[in-house]
């Protein structure tokens, strides 16, 4: 009985002295829904805690957070159903509500990073992440697309742009676009393992995005295949992604650990929508700790390797955890 590994465990200063994973507000990327008009502030019904906000708010919003130590956001846009259309032309339109508002917020504080998706769904009256024709997804005529909206998002002073649309060849495409016009230094975190999966539920209701008809498998990867995201990681790192990320998190630790041994670019998990929702629902029903299994469940997701963590529950692990 030479070997005691309680020894290590015996006092809080002591398991402080070993802890292998710390997680701080430093690794995370903080998604915010923005709404269009100014004051508006609407619960998302599905994600208790979580509001879509009008940009006023936003910016208030940013500003708490940047205070708390969170210093990166996802800004994604809740686009009324009467500016959708088939080829998702809003994406791209330079005067519209979402690029107003991202140039003010990178006024107001150029010292935050900035982050943006590049997919078609929240403007597409079809609500797929690519154009459909006939029925189906066509990959290559919405590359074009995908590279206009990286342009106007690029154009308003974002630094990192996030191609969540699964499409083939998408991050070489909107890297030679970006740089053909200047953007070198804009960066591309690409949605590299992206699954077709059912925990965006609470995400579709927050931005009234679901698919009209079909669902995301021809393009979004299947939940049983883990080598399938080597493949998509060797394209991205070729086509000059900076960051990889792999999503959901909580369901595909393994793919977050299969990345981060394989590769040398900073890996980004998105602890997503429906993750975030089981831990709320199960908190507010008083069957679960919801805040120690809220640090429990980022710290598994940086224990499997991610160096960036996107969650909704960055606020809350900030406030918990004051600076
Ligand atoms: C858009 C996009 C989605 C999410 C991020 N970007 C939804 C989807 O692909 O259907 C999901 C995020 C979440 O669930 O928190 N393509």
């Amino acid at each position: 009985m030479n070997i005691r590994p309680r020894r290590n465990r015996k006092s809080a200063a002591i398991r402080d002295l070993v802890q292998e994973t710390q997680v701080t507000t430093d690794d995370f990327i903080f998604p915010l829904f923005l709404l269009e008009g100014t004051d508006a502030k609407v619960e998302v019904d599905s994600m208790p805690g979580i509001y879509r906000l009008g940009i006023e708010v936003m910016l208030k919003e940013i500003e708490t957070c940047l205070k708390l130590g969170i210093k990166a956001f996802d800004v994604f846009p809740v686009v009324p159903e009467h500016y959708k259309d088939q080829t998702a032309t809003r994406c791209y339109d330079e005067g519209f509500f979402y690029q107003k508002a991202l140039k003010r917020i990178k006024q107001e504080f150029p010292e935050a990073c900035i982050m943006t998706d590049v997919a078609l769904d929240p403007y597409s009256s079809d609500g797929h992440d690519g154009i459909v024709v006939d029925g189906k997804i066509v990959n290559d005529r919405t590359l074009e697309v995908l590279g206009k909206q990286a342009l106007s998002q690029a154009a308003c002073g974002i630094d990192i742009i996030g191609p969540s649309d699964m499409m083939d060849g998408r991050v070489g495409y909107i890297r030679e676009v970006l740089d053909e016009n200047g953007y070198t230094d804009v960066s591309i975190m690409s949605y590299t393992a992206k699954y077709a999966s059912a925990f965006y539920g609470p995400f579709r209701d927050a931005l009234d995005s679901a698919p009209k008809s079909g669902d995301k498998k021809t393009y979004q990867m299947n939940p049983a295949n883990q080598q399938e995201a080597l493949i998509e990681a060797d394209l991205d790192t070729d086509e000059g992604a900076d960051f990889l990320m792999v999503k959901p998190a909580l369901a595909y630790l393994d793919v977050i650990k299969l990345l981060k041994d394989h590769y040398s670019l900073p890996i980004a998990a998105y602890n997503v929508s429906g993750e975030y929702s089981m831990l709320k629902a199960a908190g507010e029903k008083g069957w679960l700790d919801y805040e120690r299994v809220m640090q429990e469940s980022l710290l598994s997701i940086k224990r499997a390797g991610a160096d960036i963590i996107l969650t909704y529950h960055a606020k809350e692990f900030a406030q918990l955890n004051g600076r």
